[in-house]
């Protein structure tokens, strides 16, 4: 018999910190930097972002994620037999976040690794975490998003540090013999590195390079809208699925009008799509677990849904995840 993977338990956590735009506004006014509510709900319909303290790092936000997607599908942390954490924030250059988190949970012995494709990381973690779990790898997985953006943002850049926040989103996926997953779709651009990178790296005891985020958010526009579509409909095809079967797009949580653009190629009225970055902002790898965490807790998404996983992000990263609730 065919061995699948199905999502049975999910949880998010945010820092306790909650920003206004205007609270935002009024904070960088005081470093000289400029913007306005107006103008970030007008370009990206964000009207909120959570911050992590200084010394909350991403294993502890993941933390939080965790429990709540074990206590919600019933499963133990000692039974978890691999851990992957998404993320570009991570707490050390090394061990990996999963490795820090699988012993704050107390899930030690099993795999345990991280996964950098940026805000596309939740997508590809999940579909390898299904690999996994398809082959005999694994049994029961958590897949965790979990970002301190906050820590990479220059925060005299008004262009990108209006659009991102902190926060963490998992999912326990266990075998199962009926899908579950039905099909993912992953792909990498490697030739756009520089639309979007943090450029510095570790040498010597410093940082060399530019250790802050930089965006060309026209040029990640672009590109995002195009692969978002091609994502969805490789996945779409692959399972023998229609644009019609979907009930819940579950899009990376960047920019409203990305999601709109998104949904209109794919003939989904907005109110399939499950919006978040209202009042989350871009969590990177965080912000599609969230929104499936916040769309399932609210009851929007119900057992049974076919729910459409889309990120994509620095890399050029992009890919989906199209799967049975
Ligand atoms: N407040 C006020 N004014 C601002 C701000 C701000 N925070 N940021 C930029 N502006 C100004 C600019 O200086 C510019 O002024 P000018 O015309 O006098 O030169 C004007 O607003 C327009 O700037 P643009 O960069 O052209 O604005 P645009 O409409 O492209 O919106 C944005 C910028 C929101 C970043 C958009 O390009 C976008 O959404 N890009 C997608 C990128 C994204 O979402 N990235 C997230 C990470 S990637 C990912 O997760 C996939």
């Amino acid at each position: 018999m065919r061995r699948y993977s199905r999502i049975t338990g999910t949880g998010s956590y945010l820092p306790p910190r909650r920003l206004s735009n205007a609270e935002l506004a009024a904070e960088l006014a005081e470093n000289g930097v400029e913007t306005s509510d107006e103008w970030i709900v007008e370009r990206t319909g964000i009207r909120f972002r959570h911050f992590a303290e200084p010394d909350v790092c991403s294993s502890d936000l993941a933390l939080h994620a965790a429990r709540s997607a074990l206590q919600a599908a019933g499963v133990a942390a000692h039974d978890i037999d691999l851990i992957i954490v998404a993320t570009s924030t991570p707490d050390m250059v090394f061990p990996s976040t999963a490795c820090i988190l699988q012993h704050k949970l107390g899930a030690n012995g099993g795999a345990a690794f991280d996964v950098q494709a940026v805000c596309s990381g939740f997508v590809y973690a999940l579909a390898v975490a299904d690999s996994m779990i398809q082959t005999g790898a694994a049994n029961k997985a958590l897949v965790v998003g979990a970002e301190v953006f906050s820590r990479i943002l220059d925060f005299k850049d008004r262009t990108t540090c209006v659009l991102f926040g902190d926060g963490a989103g998992a999912v326990v996926l266990e075998a199962s013999d009926t899908p579950g997953i039905l099909a993912s779709d992953l792909h990498a651009d490697g030739k756009h590195v520089g639309i979007l990178c943090v450029p510095g790296h570790v040498s010597g005891g410093a940082v060399l390079g530019d250790p802050l985020l930089k965006m060309d958010g026209q040029a990640v526009f672009k590109l995002a809208v195009g692969v978002l579509e091609s994502a969805a409909r490789a996945v779409l095809a692959k399972s023998g699925k229609r644009e019609s079967d979907i009930d819940w797009l579950i899009p990376h949580q960047a920019n409203i009008r990305i999601m709109q653009s998104t949904a209109k190629k794919l003939r989904l009225p907005m109110s399939k799509v499950v919006v978040t970055v209202d009042q989350h902002g871009n969590t990177s790898a965080a912000s599609i677990p969230l929104a499936l965490d916040s769309a399932v807790r609210s009851g929007q998404v119900k057992r049974g849904d076919l729910l459409m996983l889309e990120g994509v992000g620095g890399g050029f990263t992009w890919g989906a995840v199209l799967l049975n609730f």
